[in-house]
């Protein structure tokens, strides 16, 4: 058995498609899976297998298209595909990449986010034992609208498009998946060779499987999961993925050590990162960007977008921690907390009820109940320091740009608008004065008004 990670290899992601399905502004492999466009997920896959060239047919919007694939990946080429004549046009788009002479060419397509790199691994290791072109086949329950792989004495002889399937072939559960692995020397070629003799009047490439037996090339056909080559169409199938994705991402966290209580309300992204040791209790949702560390406990109904969470943190419940967050090892957050743009260094607590904005915030500070920092002034976001072993009274305002020193003390309930120098107390707010017996005269005060307000004859 040779080793196809030997050979050159090109994937090409079919994503011309208009997708009217999804009733939308945008292309239909934009729309996200995790946080991440659908085309991204198999431009992903293509990396994680090792792919030399991931090249892209693009057609519809495709200027969209192109600028979200190189935003997630520079290296990705494209090629417009002018008109959407079929799935073998499509592959041709990119025929002057085809000519590079690679060993493999992968066939792709942009809209099945679900694909796992192994199966790509899998699709080459065909070629590497042989095989000239290599289909992936699923077991459909429900083989309606798939091309039907058509097999004789056990060899992949023809795949049959459902519009041109016969009675006989349409009753044939084994279905084409999409994926294709192609010789790259007898590619060209054998797409060449489609036409568009067939109702559609598209260039079907599934066409090659019956020209390459025409030939004498071998053909197999690769069993895979139906699961992993979900194509969508419209939103209810977009969920579908999505489900699918997140069930399958939590059980991969879980088996490498991380404690979800309520696995099924946990949202997780593409990119979420969890150590070990740290343990998720009910209703959370990971956007984009976020590294959890190991032995964290996260409680109930957190939201993170690009954050990082360092070892040994306590966070939430109620906790939102916006982009930019950093919270070092065992620093604290609790309750109905927002951190946006901010960092806080170890050990430093932030319990309850307060916004942390543009701010960084020194070891071991303790900030207060209800301590806000105001760092927009309507046009501009300005920066909070607050130095280590500081502590901010409850219920304060610091207006940025402030910076309060080394083990300064703020006083509850103040609005500090000028720094504080380190080991200061500074207290900003009105003096409290106190009436000895004062409470007892307003008291009878008021009895008094209740009394003669009930002996009132009433209104004529
Ligand atoms: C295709 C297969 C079918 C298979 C099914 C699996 C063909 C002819 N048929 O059918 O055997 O069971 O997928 O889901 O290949 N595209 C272009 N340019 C085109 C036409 C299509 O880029 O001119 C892209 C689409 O954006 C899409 C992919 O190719 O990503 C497949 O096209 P689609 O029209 O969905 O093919 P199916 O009818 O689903
Ligand atoms: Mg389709």
């Amino acid at each position: 058995m040779s080793n196809s990670q030997n050979r050159s290899c090109i994937a090409l992601v079919l994503a011309a498609g208009e997708g009217t399905r999804m009733k939308s502004g945008i292309p239909k492999v934009l729309h996200k899976v995790a946080g991440l466009e659908m085309v991204n997920h198999v431009v992903k896959v293509v990396g994680d297998a090792q792919v030399d060239l991931c090249a892209v047919v693009s057609g519809n919007q495709s200027e969209l298209v192109e600028s979200a694939i190189i935003n997630f990946n520079k290296e990705a080429v494209f090629f417009p595909q002018l008109k959407r004549l079929g799935t073998a046009n499509a592959v041709l788009a990119a025929q002057s990449a085809l000519e590079q002479g690679f060993d493999d060419v992968l066939v792709l397509f942009g809209d099945a986010p679900l694909l796992r790199p192994q199966t790509l691994v899998q699709m080459r290791q065909c070629l590497a034992d042989g095989a000239d072109v290599a289909v992936l086949g699923f077991h459909a329950d429900d083989p309606y609208g798939y091309g039907r792989l058509v097999e004789k004495d056990g060899k992949l002889i023809a795949i049959r498009e459902h519009k041109e399937a016969s009675e006989e072939e349409l009753a044939i559960q084994f279905c084409n998946g999409g994926i294709m692995a192609i010789n790259g020397a007898k590619c060209l070629e054998l797409v060449k060779s489609v036409s568009n003799n067939n109702s559609k009047g598209e260039y079907y490439l599934t066409d090659v499987v019956e020209i390459a037996n025409e030939r004498g090339l071998n053909v197999v056909a690769h069993k895979g999961d139906e699961q992993e080559i979900l194509g969508i169409n419209n939103r209810v199938e977009l969920a579908e993925a999505e489900q699918i994705w997140q069930e399958r991402r939590r059980r991969e966290l879980m088996l490498d050590g991380v404690s979800m209580v309520a696995p099924q309300t946990v949202f997780l992204s593409y990119d979420t990162i969890i150590g070990s040791e740290t343990t998720l209790e009910p209703c959370q949702v990971f956007g984009p960007g976020v590294q959890i560390g190991s032995g964290v406990k996260i409680r109930a109904y957190c939201h993170f977008e690009q954050s990082i969470v360092d070892n040994d943190c306590d966070i939430g419940p109620y906790a939102r921690l916006r982009p930019g967050t950093e919270i070092s090892q065992s620093g604290k957050v609790g309750n109905f907390v927002e951190i946006k743009n901010a960092k806080i260094e170890t050990g430093a607590k932030v319990n309850h009820l307060s916004y942390i904005g543009d701010a960084e915030v020194g070891e071991r500070v303790n900030i207060g109940a209800g301590t806000i920092t105001c760092n927009y002034d309507g046009v501009n976001k300005h920066l909070t320091q607050i130095g280590a072993g500081a502590f901010i009274g409850s219920n304060s305002a610091l207006v940025a740009p402030v910076s309060i020193g080394e083990n300064a003390y703020v006083g509850s309930g103040s609005v500090v608008t000028k720094n504080a120098p380190a080991d200061s107390l500074v207290v900003s707010r009105a003096r409290q004065t106190t009436m000895e017996g004062r409470a007892v005269v307003l008291k009878n005060r008021a009895l008094a008004f209740k009394k003669a307000k009930a002996q009132k004859p009433p209104e004529s």
